[in-house]
């Protein structure tokens, strides 16, 4: 008690100003740097040591002479700490131990893998090593993170521009760390795309799902097919306008995501989720007569006509050319919610289509009903199940994965960004519940699927149905505070999951929103700092 009270008196007289040799004088003290252990996606391991590395006018990048891509980089930080700071931060190739370094190949980054790396600061440097440049480029994410928020602001802020010193060594636990994005419901731009995979490649996600057909919308040129994009990319929900990708459009996208080390998987859904297809080409439908334009948000009307030799021509010329503009290994068919298929044509249409796209050099994703007929070898599911999934439909997918077939999990009462929050949630959707940011992060992929070895599981993805979505400012409101939680699944290791101490790594995200004008949701269960 009196230990206490002596405690308190002490820091009362500390803050009166009487006591200066310990205390720093308000207006001169430099706020502390950001620990090292605040970064989303959790580091694999993080050690503390020693003093600050500061940012200064004379901080120079350097990278080493023999990669370009490195150059390009350090050229994308420079492009980011630039405006708030004020500072030059030049690119060099020429050798030093100071400023900025970037470290690329060499032997002790042989444990480090495709995407991990080290991070050192500390006195005169900070320096980022990895084995291939995508761990620098994680590495930068890393890097932005241990600055003041204020980095973020796009006008010249006060800095100081602190480091904490230490040492960072990180990896992802999962090789698929994804996002969708569906541009058929309403369609968004390349620059609002562009917006999205900025925002994604902050928190490590590398793999960028458009999901580029539905019903309401065929979203991408297809040149032997014209008319998919120019009348069935014509309307939206809501019967707005619509739009859709030329294959310039598309192959930016891709240029883009590929600079932010994101991968492009093209979703063509099918056989349900048609009818914008259906309805641009009567040729496609079993009774020969295309129906209408659709602008509502039912699903599990429409199906391509199994029997009918048009459907293959048609889905042999979109793989082909969607094949063609994707340099990703990968391309998702669909295949969920064929409510007007019959089972058997189902099937039969899936052991059709899968060859299809083998023919064409890529690898299937389906959604987890593909399960339900014949995967193909190396097929990937996307597990999008929730509570309320029927047993026997679950049990298809674990025993798909004991049999060899890779899982993508998207459980849609956990990872689906379009579910609302709560019932006040203006935007989203609710038929798979409420998803608050605990729900969302609270859960591990690793052991979601009872019975599914965890080795068959591939990762997780978050995506985000735009049913009820416009614009960036609506994606942003539903990706965020969520989306760094199922980055955070993907990345961290299993041993990193807390939520407690993510709730605090989470609260301190807020200002960096803030500053690069992010609207996102200020979950009660997060203490946000007060703005
Ligand atoms: C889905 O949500 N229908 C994959």
């Amino acid at each position: 008690m009196r230990r206490r009270r002596l405690l308190f008196s002490l820091l009362l007289v500390a803050a009166a100003g009487t006591v200066t040799a310990a205390v720093p004088q308000p207006g001169t003290a430099a706020p502390a740097a950001t620990p090292l252990d605040r970064v989303i996606p959790a580091p694999a391991s993080v050690r503390p040591a020693g003093d600050a590395f500061t940012l200064g006018a004379g901080t120079r990048i350097r990278v080493p002479g023999n990669s370009g891509e490195a150059r390009q980089i350090a050229g994308y930080l420079a492009g980011l700490l630039r405006p708030a700071t004020g500072f030059a931060l030049p690119v060099t190739t020429r050798g030093g131990a100071d400023g900025i370094v970037f470290r690329l190949g060499g032997r002790d980054t042989r444990g480090l893998g495709a995407e991990g790396y080290r991070l050192t600061s500390g006195g005169r440097a900070v320096t980022i090593s990895a084995a291939r440049p995508a761990g620098l480029f994680h590495g930068v994410q890393t890097l932005r993170q241990l600055l003041p928020a204020a980095v973020e602001k796009k006008s010249r802020q006060s800095g100081p521009w602190r480091i904490a010193g230490g040492t960072i060594s990180d990896a992802p636990r999962y090789a698929y760390r994804g996002a969708m994005l569906d541009v058929s419901r309403h369609f968004f731009t390349v620059d609002q795309v562009k917006r999205y995979i900025d925002q994604l490649a902050q928190y490590k996600i590398n793999k960028l799902h458009l999901h580029l057909s539905d019903d309401q919308g065929w979203r991408i040129v297809i040149d032997s097919w014209p008319r998919l994009a120019t009348y069935g990319g014509s309307t939206q929900v809501g019967g707005g306008r619509g739009g859709h990708y030329s294959k310039d459009d598309y192959r930016e996208i891709v240029r883009y995501a590929a600079s932010r080390y994101l991968t492009v998987i093209p979703e063509i859904d099918m056989p349900g989720h048609t009818n914008a297809a259906l309805a641009s080409y009567a040729d496609l439908n079993c009774n020969g007569e295309a129906p209408p334009l659709y602008t509502g948000t039912k699903v599990g009307f429409s199906s391509l006509c199994v029997p009918k030799k048009a459907t293959y021509d048609f889905v042999d010329d979109v793989i082909r050319e969607i094949a063609a503009l994707t340099p990703g290994r990968y391309l998702h068919i669909g295949g969920d919610e064929a409510h007007s298929t019959a089972h058997a044509d189902y099937v039969a249409f899936m052991d059709k289509v899968q060859p299809v796209v083998a023919k064409y050099g890529k690898t299937v994703i389906g959604w987890h009903q593909l399960t339900g007929a014949h995967p193909a070898k190396g097929a990937l599911a996307q597990y999008w199940g929730y509570d309320k999934t029927g047993a026997e439909e679950r049990q298809q997918v674990v025993d798909a994965a004991k049999r060899g077939t890779q899982l993508i999990l998207s459980p849609a009462d956990r990872a689906y960004l379009d579910m609302k929050y709560d019932k006040d949630s203006p935007l989203g959707l609710n038929w798979a519940g409420y998803v608050d940011v605990r729900r969302a992060y609270d859960w591990d992929p690793g052991s979601y699927l009872a019975g599914a070895p965890g080795s068959a599981v591939a990762g997780v993805e978050a995506p985000l149905w735009s049913e009820t979505l416009t614009t960036s400012a609506n994606i942003e409101y539903m990706a965020f505070p969520r989306l760094p939680g199922i980055a955070e699944l993907g990345w961290s290791p299993a041993r990193a999951h807390d939520w407690d101490a993510y709730r605090v790594r989470l609260a301190a995200q807020g200002p960096r929103w803030d500053a690069q004008g992010i609207g996102y949701y200020r979950a009660p269960e997060v203490a946000w700092p007060t703005r």
